[in-house]
């Protein structure tokens, strides 16, 4: 009880035994026994509580939070907001199953996300209850308003690990290997990271800057369409605005056009999967906004409801026309998810996306500092709090450095930092949109220090 009341005013980790303790080992003990050995953890993080950007493990230590559930605890851990909401609901009624019968928050929710989407036009909302689920409905979707089989998406991409959202993932071998063939037709191509061209071009030399747009892009219309997926069988080019799990690439703004431009030539829809980069996490409500990027189809999750599972497909409304029974799930669009997501926009619009940008500044601008420092930081990234620090062994050849990742993650956990790798040798800053200046001087403080052991 009395590491509860600490941990509603501390700031700043507090680390009392050693990691993990006994408490926690015991539990990773049963864990290994019991739980599918397919998660993936890289340090012994056994949760009791939190509150905010703080959290507390079951041996009382104390840790500031800079990867927020995965990019899910988008207001902060037990936001009393967010937990009256979630109460309340619960207290009237948990379930009814939204796709056979009706309830007012609903179509609230649907509204709400139909508005604040990109695009000047009326959408509707399909609700399921996780990011694949998301992605798997914006796809079944595509390809029956397009009633065209094939699609396109990019190395480096995660779109889930359910058998369609795997056809589409293109991120690491090991996702795909042993599970035979894919379910959906899917042909990769490179996404556009500019920091590793995968043509070794620059912005100079690719058409980034020109009207054609950039050569990553092009080579779907100048390659792919003449080879592997002639444009009339496509039904969607999928695309995480910013790339997530493959290392936080922040594409510039003609990629998502000139793929627009590519997809409209053809009737082929766009589908963002704004699953990680989607409601305030980037200081804008979607990523596609910093682009001006309008999509047909976008896939939410994650952040949506502060934790609650609940994924969203908002789709134009005359692409959504599908007839009763196309789709459904009967937990999508469970009243508990809905009113912790109202609750949670309503936060992301009154403070939490200003504070994103705000803070995600501040700490772009301390990395980028550190960057000068530390020889190992190859490139620093991001938009808000969306934030990748890449870590290569040497500046010119750019040879990842994955072991020091992996070593910088414990180090930061020891010292009572969370934060998680992404794409090959970058880590992740994916705090939940709460956090304060004091808190992200503290990370950058820790960051400085790890990196110079
Ligand atoms: C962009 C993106 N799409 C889809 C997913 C899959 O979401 P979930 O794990 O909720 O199925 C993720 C998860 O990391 C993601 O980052």
């Amino acid at each position: 009880m009395q590491g509860k009341a600490e941990l509603k005013t501390a700031k700043l980790p507090q680390i009392r035994t050693e990691l993990p303790g006994p408490k926690a080992s015991e539990i990773v003990r049963l864990d290994e026994k019991f739980v599918s050995p397919s998660y993936t953890r890289s340090y012994p993080l056994v949760v009791a509580s939190g509150k905010g950007a703080m959290l507390e493990d079951v041996d009382g230590n104390i840790f500031l939070d800079f990867n927020g559930g995965v990019a899910v605890c988008a207001t902060g851990h037990a936001h009393p907001r967010v937990v009256d909401a979630i109460k309340k609901q619960a207290e009237e009624f948990i379930h009814i199953s939204g796709t056979d019968y009706y309830y007012r928050h609903l179509p609230q929710l649907a509204e709400r996300l139909s508005r604040l989407a990109p695009g000047d036009f009326d959408k509707r909302v399909h609700f399921g209850n996780s990011g694949a689920e998301a992605v798997e409905g914006a796809v079944k979707l595509a390809i029956y308003a397009t009633k065209r089989p094939k699609l396109i998406g990019f190395f480096g991409a995660f779109h889930g690990r359910t058998l369609g959202a795997l056809s589409l993932t293109g991120s690491k071998a090991k996702q795909r290997s042993g599970f035979g063939a894919q379910a959906l037709d899917v042909t990769h191509v490179p996404y556009a990271n500019c920091y590793r061209c995968p043509y070794n071009m620059t912005t100079e030399t690719c058409g980034a800057k020109e009207e054609k747009g950039p050569h990553c892009a092009r080579v779907i219309e100048e390659q792919l369409f003449k080879t592997t997926v002639p444009p009339e069988e496509c039904a969607a080019i999928v695309v995480e605005p910013i790339q997530g799990e493959g290392g936080y690439v922040v594409p510039p703004a003609s990629f998502l056009h000139t793929i627009r431009r590519i997809a409209d030539k053809y009737g082929i829809m766009v589908i963002a999967d704004e699953v990680q980069s989607g409601m305030g996490r980037t200081g804008k409500m979607f990523a596609s906004e910093h682009f001006d990027f309008v999509p047909d189809i976008m896939s939410l999750a994650k952040g949506i409801a502060s934790g609650i599972p609940l994924g969203a497909t908002v789709a134009k409304a005359d692409v959504m026309n599908w007839g009763p029974g196309a789709h459904a799930s009967t937990f999508g669009g469970n009243p508990v998810a809905i009113a912790a997501s109202l609750v949670t926009i309503d936060l992301l619009e009154e403070s939490l996306m200003e504070n994103a940008a705000r803070i995600g500044q501040f700490l772009l601008d301390g990395l980028n500092e550190l960057k000068k420092k530390h020889q190992i930081i190859g490139d620093v990234r991001g938009k808000g709090l969306m934030i990748g620090i890449e870590l290569v062994r040497d500046r010119q050849t750019k040879e990842p450095a994955p072991d020091v990742m992996l070593q910088t993650e414990i180090e930061l956990f020891k010292r009572g930092v969370i934060v998680q790798g992404c794409g090959t040798s970058t880590v992740r800053l994916s705090p939940p949109l709460v956090i304060d200046q004091e808190q992200a001087a503290f990370m950058l403080k820790t960051l400085d220090e790890v990196l110079s052991v």
